[in-house]
C-alpha cells in the first residue's frame, strides 16, 4: 500500500536535519544549484575572520590555514571514497577542468579523439575549446548524441571508445536531466582502450553514492555550492588517481604547486603528488566554509541520502503522471530510479510564467517554491534529503497543477 506524505516524512530518519539548516518561509527546491547555508557556517566565518584573522593575523598562516586545504581535501575523500592525498580542493571547477584536461592530452600526444556527449555543463565544453584551439589544434572531438536530450547513449559510446582516444569527459549527472552513466563501465570500458576518463561530478557529490576506487576512475572534479552546501562561488575539488599524479602535468604552474613553495626557489619544481594542483594562496574564507556542509553530509551517509533521494524523487514522477502530464508538463527526467540523479526537470511550453508564479506567488497565503528555470523550456527540482521533506514536494506538485491550471 502506498504511504501518505505524513508517513513518509515521519519515517524519514534525516528529517532532524533541518535544524542544521534552520526553518525558511520558502520552499527551497534548489540545492542543485546553490545549496542551503549550513547555521555552522555562520560560527565558522565569525571564528576565522575574527579570531584566525583579526586576532592571529598572519601567524594563523602556520598555526591553521596551511593546513587547511588538506582538511577539506581529505573530507571529499571520504565522500567519493578517494584517498586523502587524491584529493585537491581550490579554484573553481571550470580551472579544475582546464588542469587536468590540458595534463591529460598532453600525457598522449600520439592519440588525438577526445569522446565527449552532448548532455555536458557549457563551461565543460568552453574549456575544453579554449585548449584545444590554443594548443592542440590536431585533435578531433567526437560528441556522442542523446536521442530525447535525456538519456546519455551509452551504447554508442562504448563502440566509438578506440585505440585512438585519448579522453573520455562527461558529467555523472547530467544537469538537465539528472540522467546518471554507469561510471564503473565506462571507466573500463576506456581503460581497455588504454583512454583516460575525466568526470564531472558536480551533480553527484553528496547527492548520489560516487566511489572512486571501485569505479576506477582516472581523474574527476566537482561543485562544492551544491548538493554540498559549501556557499556561493565555493572552491571546487580535483581527484586524480595516485598512480597518475606523476605522469600527468599542471600547467597552471604557480608557486603553491611548488615542491617547496617557501623555498622560493626562482625555477618551478612541480611537487610530484596532488598538491601540484595548488596554483596561488588559498581563499582561507571560503575554504573554511565548505567544512560545516562537508560534515552534515558525512555524518548523513551517502547511502541514506541517496534512498530518501530517490524515494523523494519517484515521489515526484510519480505525481507527474497523475496530476501533471495532462497539463502540458513533460518529463525531462529518466524514469528509471539507477538512472537518476537527485532532481527532477519538466518542461512547459509557458515555463516561463509557471516559473515566475511560482517563485513570486500572487496571495500571501501561498509559499513561494525556489526552483530554476533554463530558458527556453525547462524547470528544474532539486531534492536535498538533508532539508527538503515530502510534505515540500507535494505542495510544490499542487502548485505546479494550480498554476498550468
Ligand atoms: C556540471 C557543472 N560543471 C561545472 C560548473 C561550473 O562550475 P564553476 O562555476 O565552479 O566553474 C557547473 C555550474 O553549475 C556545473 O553544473
Amino acid at each position: 500500500m502506498l504511504k501518505s506524505i505524513n508517513q513518509l516524512d515521519q519515517e524519514d530518519d534525516l528529517k532532524s536535519f533541518i535544524r542544521h539548516f534552520g526553518e525558511i518561509d520558502r520552499i527551497y527546491l534548489n540545492g542543485n544549484s546553490l545549496g542551503r547555508m549550513p547555521l555552522k557556517t555562520l560560527e565558522v566565518i565569525q571564528e576565522v575572520t575574527a579570531n584566525e584573522w583579526q586576532n592571529g593575523l598572519i601567524s594563523s598562516w602556520y598555526s591553521k590555514w596551511l593546513k587547511r586545504p588538506a582538511a577539506i581535501a581529505a573530507k571529499v575523500a571520504a565522500l567519493i571514497n578517494a584517498d586523502e592525498d587524491e584529493v585537491f580542493v581550490g579554484d573553481s571547477t571550470s580551472i579544475q577542468l582546464y588542469k587536468l584536461i590540458f595534463g591529460a592530452l598532453q600525457l598522449h600526444p600520439d592519440r588525438n579523439e577526445i569522446i565527449i556527449d552532448d548532455l555536458n555543463f557549457p563551461t565543460d565544453y568552453y574549456i575544453l575549446n579554449g585548449i584545444m584551439q590554443q594548443s592542440f589544434q590536431q585533435h578531433k572531438v567526437q560528441t556522442i548524441t542523446s536521442s530525447d536530450q535525456i538519456h546519455g547513449n551509452e551504447a554508442e559510446l562504448s563502440t566509438a571508445i578506440s585505440d585512438k582516444t585519448a579522453l573520455v569527459y562527461m558529467s555523472h549527472v547530467a544537469y538537465k536531466s539528472a540522467f546518471m552513466y554507469d561510471m564503473a563501465r565506462i571507466n573500463a570500458q576506456a581503460e581497455t582502450m588504454g583512454a583516460l576518463t575525466l568526470w564531472d561530478l558536480s551533480h553527484s557529490a553528496g547527492a548520489v553514492p560516487v566511489d572512486v576506487k571501485a569505479s576506477n576512475t582516472n581523474m574527476a572534479v566537482g561543485c562544492l555550492y551544491k548538493y554540498l552546501n559549501g556557499g556561493p562561488g565555493a572552491p571546487a575539488f580535483l581527484y586524480v588517481k595516485k598512480d597518475l599524479q606523476d605522469q600527468l602535468l599542471n600547467p597552471i604552474m604557480g608557486w603553491f604547486g611548488h615542491k617547496a613553495p617557501f623555498a622560493l626557489d626562482p625555477v618551478f619544481d612541480p611537487n610530484p603528488g596532488i598538491q601540484k594542483y595548488a596554483v596561488g594562496t588559498p581563499g582561507i574564507l571560503s575554504l573554511s566554509a565548505l567544512g560545516p556542509g562537508l560534515d552534515l553530509i558525512l555524518e548523513a551517509g551517502i547511502s541514506r541520502l541517496r534512498k530518501k533521494s530517490l524515494q523523494m524523487s519517484s515521489y515526484f514522477i510519480g505525481q507527474y503522471h497523475q496530476r501533471l502530464q495532462s497539463k502540458g508538463y513533460i518529463l525531462v527526467s529518466p524514469e528509471d530510479a539507477e538512472k537518476r540523479g537527485s532532481h527532477v526537470s519538466l518542461a512547459h511550453d509557458k515555463a516561463d510564467v509557471i516559473y515566475q508564479q511560482l517563485t513570486h506567488p500572487e496571495h500571501t497565503d501561498q509559499k513561494a517554491v525556489i526552483c530554476d528555470f533554463r530558458p527556453p523550456n525547462l524547470l528544474r527540482f532539486g531534492l536535498a534529503p538533508l532539508y527538503n521533506s515530502f510534505a515540500e514536494i507535494e505542495y510544490c506538485i499542487l502548485r505546479l497543477e494550480e498554476i498550468a491550471g
